[in-house]
């Protein structure tokens, strides 16, 4: 049977994600039909347009331009808009990704109009209800038909949380597709020589959960940490629009200097060479857990949970938290070379939109 299919994205991690898919289904015209669409939720073109770029993805079908806002009119946003669209075109299945207010908006839409749902990177959890991303995850899930996931922890709590077993497809992680995908082109990126770096003479740092960059106390202390870090090995800063806006609010912007830049986004490809030449990097963000644990980069992480246990276990990651101290014992570890090795987990070898597609196109 020929299948109509709508894959959703919103924010930055979606588009990484999105892209094999739609490249893969795209290579079977004959079984399926695919609709791109974009809610908007990231509009900047550092954060939107480059990805389609350099991700030879093809401008979206369907562009429904929400933009920011608080979480309950964002999310209202993206429904009413994608309301209209599935009643229009009533796909047979729609896609979503990670745990962003796009991914959880279009699960209820379409769970309302009884439409079939599939959710890649399925089954993660931090268990701290006050990450916004977790109550994504979990209504996102709960509505789902079928559930693509990543690492094994996430089959364990979704067979926790009561899911059939017959729902859950332990598929591979799939921003490795995109990462292996890339690897090789990324080493024409001349971000290096542009921020005149040398291999391993510095460290990657992002920021943007709303945990440490809403609150102005966390924020501060956690620069003032990086700033120290700084003097032993430079730190490079690629500045979500979140962040900046609530750094530009307190001057933090005149922090900017040799030993700790605060650049604007990076391109995808950028920042994949950015990673891969760095000593180490510091990140609260979910994606660059996993990328790192992949490339065998170390990877401190400020936060005290992760969704994304595999990376602690068997990969790179430490979780360091937001505590200064605790953050510079793991940045003493890494300098003085006494790091873990880490290893790659299971399917995350870049056939993971391979796998996604034998199950949605079914018996
Ligand atoms: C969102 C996701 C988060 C994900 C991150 C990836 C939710 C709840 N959060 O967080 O899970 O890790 O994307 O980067 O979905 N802004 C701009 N330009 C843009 C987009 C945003 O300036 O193109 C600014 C706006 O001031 C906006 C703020 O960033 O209010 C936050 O944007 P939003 O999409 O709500 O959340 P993120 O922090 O980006
Ligand atoms: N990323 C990027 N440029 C940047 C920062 C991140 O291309 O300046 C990529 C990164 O390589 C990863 C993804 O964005 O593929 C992670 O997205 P983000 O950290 O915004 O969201 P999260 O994964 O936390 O939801």
């Amino acid at each position: 049977m020929h299948k109509k299919i709508a894959l959703i994205t919103g924010a930055r991690p979606n588009f990484i994600k999105a892209a094999p898919l739609l490249k893969e289904l795209r290579k079977n015209p004959d079984r399926f039909s695919s609709i791109l669409i974009h809610t908007g939720q990231h509009y900047d073109h550092k954060l939107s347009q480059l990805f389609f770029e350099q991700l030879h993805m093809p401008d979206p079908d369907i562009y429904l331009g929400v933009g920011s806002g608080s979480h309950a009119r964002q999310t209202a946003d993206i429904m009413i808009g994608l309301e209209k669209v599935f009643l229009d075109m009533r796909p047979d299945l729609i896609v979503v990704f990670g745990d962003v207010n796009s991914t959880m908006a279009a699960a209820i839409v379409a769970a309302k109009l009884c439409l079939k749902i599939a959710h890649v990177e399925a089954g993660l959890r931090s268990f701290d209800h006050a990450m916004p991303e977790e109550i994504n995850r979990i209504v996102t899930d709960r509505l789902s038909d079928l559930l693509f996931v990543t690492e094994k922890s996430g089959v364990e709590n979704l067979c926790n949380e009561g899911v059939s077993s017959e729902k859950i497809f332990f598929a591979g992680n799939i921003m490795i597709d995109s990462l292996t995908e890339n690897l090789k082109t990324c080493q024409n990126s001349e971000i290096l020589r542009t921020l005149s770096l040398r291999r391993q003479k510095y460290a990657v740092l992002t920021l943007h959960r709303p945990s440490n960059v809403d609150n102005q106390e966390m924020l501060g202390s956690l620069l003032k940490t990086m700033k120290r870090i700084g003097t032993r090995i430079p730190v490079i800063f690629p500045c979500h629009p979140r962040t900046r806006k609530e750094m530009s609010s307190k001057g933090h912007l005149n922090d900017d200097n040799d030993e700790f830049r605060i650049i604007e986004p990076l391109g995808y490809l950028d920042f994949l060479k950015l990673q891969m030449d760095s000593k180490f990097v510091m990140t609260d963000s979910g994606g660059i857990q996993e990328e790192t644990t992949f490339l065998k980069i170390p990877c401190i992480t400020l936060r005290n949970n992760t969704e994304r246990p595999i990376t602690t276990e068997i990969g790179t990651n430490t979780l360091a938290g937001t505590d200064p101290e605790k953050i510079m014992e793991a940045v003493d570890s890494v300098m003085g070379n006494a790091y873990k090795a880490g290893r790659i987990p299971e399917l995350w070898d870049g056939k993971t939109a391979e796998r996604i597609v034998k199950v949605i196109a079914g018996p």
